[in-house]
């Protein structure tokens, strides 16, 4: 008997939770917001909002008791009668749990190019889509300016723009500025961004007055993917990173130019280093970590070490059990990783 009315009031409980769930989802400040958003009640929310608002919604369903539903309930209110707009780090920690996209951990194992039809992989060491894609969405506020000053096929600029972030590419090589600049003039910037494309040497390039011929009061983002070296040469320019006559020189072209690029920064902007390491007679020399101490130096605050998969591309993948004999013969390792070092301007 006990246990049939305990059943009953529990049923009773379940009943009311899912009839606040539902009567939630049409309550007006939750209208309200989809308007500010200009967002019809149904098909084109937001998705970030769409996912955060329908995870509180499960969590006060799946409440156990009356009062942690309430207090779901009390918090979800609170955070939609707040502001929803981005603020300058790019994400709403209002609506932190739809940001499932986001990367938070150190390890980022990112598969398979993403891909899209303006991401042409014609540039022989270009990086994935998805490296500039996460930075972008963290680092950066919408209708904020990226710097990248080694451009290349353009990755970075092609995110910025779906993303609706203005972006600045700088490009030593002519026949690849010529090529990126062809790319790019296709594309419609997500609410009005723009994009322009240099052909300069970055080391030479004066970004503050960049900066300041567009009236802006900084950039939000550099990402940076400097040749490793001479892994690839990229040119025969003796301005080209991938011809410093050292690792040395190599570090402190770097160190120099992330100087230069400090003067046009946003205060507390953010400075991503993209690298991997080499093997050169026998022994491995850590580019990754020489670079990311070349940085550092410059008074930039070290925000994140992250370890990235490298996918082989098929002509690598062909050759995959060579790499691995030749491993087991000499007793080294294949690199399988590459290093995203996250820097916060202070
Ligand atoms: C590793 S690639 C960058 C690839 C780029 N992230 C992409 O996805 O296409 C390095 C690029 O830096 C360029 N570069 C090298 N030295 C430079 C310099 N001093 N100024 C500007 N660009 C430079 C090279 O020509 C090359 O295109």
């Amino acid at each position: 008997m006990i246990e049939s009315e305990e059943r009953d009031s529990s049923l009773k409980q379940l009943a009311e939770i899912c009839r606040i769930s539902s009567s939630i989802r049409s309550l007006p400040s939750l209208k309200q917001k989809f308007q500010d958003f200009e967002l019809s009640p149904d098909e084109d929310i937001d998705p970030v909002v769409r996912s955060s608002i329908e995870k509180e919604l499960h969590q006060i369903q799946g409440s156990q008791t009356m009062e942690r539903a309430r207090h779901y309930i009390n918090m979800l209110r609170k955070s939609l009668e707040q502001d929803l707009s981005q603020d300058f780090s790019g994400l709403n920690l209002k609506l932190w749990k739809g940001y499932d996209h986001i990367y938070t951990d150190s390890l980022w194992t990112l598969g398979s190019r993403a891909r899209g039809e303006n991401h042409k992989a014609w540039y022989w060491g270009n990086f994935v889509p998805q490296i500039p894609f996460q930075l972008i969405s963290r680092y950066t506020s919408s209708g904020g300016w990226v710097l990248d000053p080694f451009c290349g096929s353009g990755t970075t600029v092609v995110e910025a723009l779906k993303l609706g972030r203005n972006a600045l590419g700088v490009e030593l090589n002519p026949d690849v500025y010529a090529k990126t600049g062809e790319t790019i003039d296709g594309i419609d910037g997500m609410n009005g961004a723009v994009s322009h494309l240099v052909n300069a040497d970055s080391a030479k390039y004066d970004f503050p007055s960049f900066v300041h011929e567009k009236h802006l009061d900084g950039f939000e983002l550099a990402i940076m993917h400097p040749p490793y070296w001479d892994i690839i040469q990229f040119s025969t320019d003796t301005a080209d990173f991938s011809n410093a006559h050292s690792v040395e020189d190599f570090t402190k072209r770097l160190k120099k130019l992330t100087e230069k690029i400090l003067k046009a920064m946003k205060p507390k902007g953010h400075i991503a280093l993209v690298i991997g390491d080499m093997y050169r007679n026998g022994e491995i020399i850590p580019l990754g970590f020489r670079s990311m101490d070349a940085l550092s130096s410059t008074g930039l605050k070290l925000r994140g070490i992250i370890v990235k998969d490298i996918q082989n591309t098929r002509a690598k993948r062909n050759s995959e059990s060579l790499w691995r004999y030749r491993a087991l013969k000499s007793g080294f390792y294949v690199f399988k990783h590459e290093y995203v070092f996250v820097f916060r301007v202070p």
